[in-house]
């Protein structure tokens, strides 16, 4: 049945809901692919992004994976109390290096906003009217989703004006429209949203699986033993675990798995 209504018929069961706040009132859905309906426009972002989001593209993120693990480590080596920090510090360092402490407060107020349909009649309700102060909130949350939008872009394209050859998402993706000879008018919108949703997709979502994991470990340390006896036992305490040593260590790769 799964196959028959997601794949057969995918043409009319791949859309997802819609709420009144986020939807009408933030109108995050032109910028946020993980709000947009299934559709043409939908579609345009997810081809950008599979570009550099499939397995064999994300091989180019190991090293920078791998640089701000170490550097994690060594931060919970020296205050182990403050895990939960050092867990945002690198998960918003691994997917945007800059900016991470203003887009993880900009984050916690776009997740007060309610996401469910409790605005549905309040749509049209002006600020002025009494009562009507959640339209100040939207008012806020838009600015929020704006910023977050439009801050680390103008800053990747003035870096690029200046001549920084560093390399990201959206610079590779700028300079390859800029030699293309067929371009859309909104080609560059589409680099700058994809962007941004892969920011506010990849940051909390790994936070709160490595704090689960964590969790975990805390809580079965007779679980915990095993992996650590398992790098122990493969690195022979000589070196940290590498992305290439995978393969050899199933027990630590099943943990990871579970968590995820
Ligand atoms: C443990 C980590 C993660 C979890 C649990 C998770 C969970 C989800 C879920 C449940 C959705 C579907 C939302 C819906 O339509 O109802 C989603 C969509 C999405 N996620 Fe994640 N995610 C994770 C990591 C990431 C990362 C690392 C990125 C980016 C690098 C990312 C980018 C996206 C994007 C772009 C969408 C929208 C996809 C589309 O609508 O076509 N996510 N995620």
């Amino acid at each position: 049945m799964a196959y028959e209504l997601f794949d057969k018929r995918s043409s009319i069961y791949s859309d997802r809901t819609s709420t009144t706040m986020i939807n009408d009132l933030v109108r995050t859905t032109r910028w946020n692919i993980g709000f947009q309906p299934y559709d043409g426009w939908w579609r345009r972002h997810r081809r950008l992004m599979h570009t550099s989001f499939h397995p064999k593209a994300v091989e180019a993120f190991h090293l920078i994976q791998v640089k701000h693990t170490r550097n994690l480590l060594r931060r919970l080596l020296h205050s182990p109390e403050r895990y939960t920090r050092h867990i945002m510090h690198t998960a918003g360092a691994i997917i945007m290096r800059r900016m991470v402490s203003t887009f993880n407060l900009r984050m916690t107020l776009l997740g007060k906003c309610p996401k469910g349909p409790r605005y549905d009649n309040e749509i049209y309700i002006p600020v002025w009217v009494p009562g009507a102060e959640f339209q100040r909130k939207v008012a806020s949350w838009r600015q929020v989703t704006k910023d977050m939008l439009e801050l680390p872009f103008s800053e990747t394209k003035r870096r690029m004006g200046q001549g920084n050859t560093e390399l990201s998402f959206v610079s590779s993706n700028l300079s390859e429209l800029d030699i293309r000879t067929t371009k859309d008018i909104d080609d560059e919108e589409i680099i700058k949203n994809t962007a941004m949703t892969i920011f506010i997709g990849g940051n909390d979502t790994t936070v709160h699986t490595i704090r689960a994991f964590v969790l975990a470990m805390a809580l079965y340390p007779e679980v915990q033993k095993k992996p650590q006896q398992e790098i122990d036992d493969v690195l022979g305490l000589q070196r940290l675990p590498e992305v290439a040593d995978m393969d050899t260590l199933p027990y630590v790769m099943g943990v990871c798995k579970e968590s995820l």
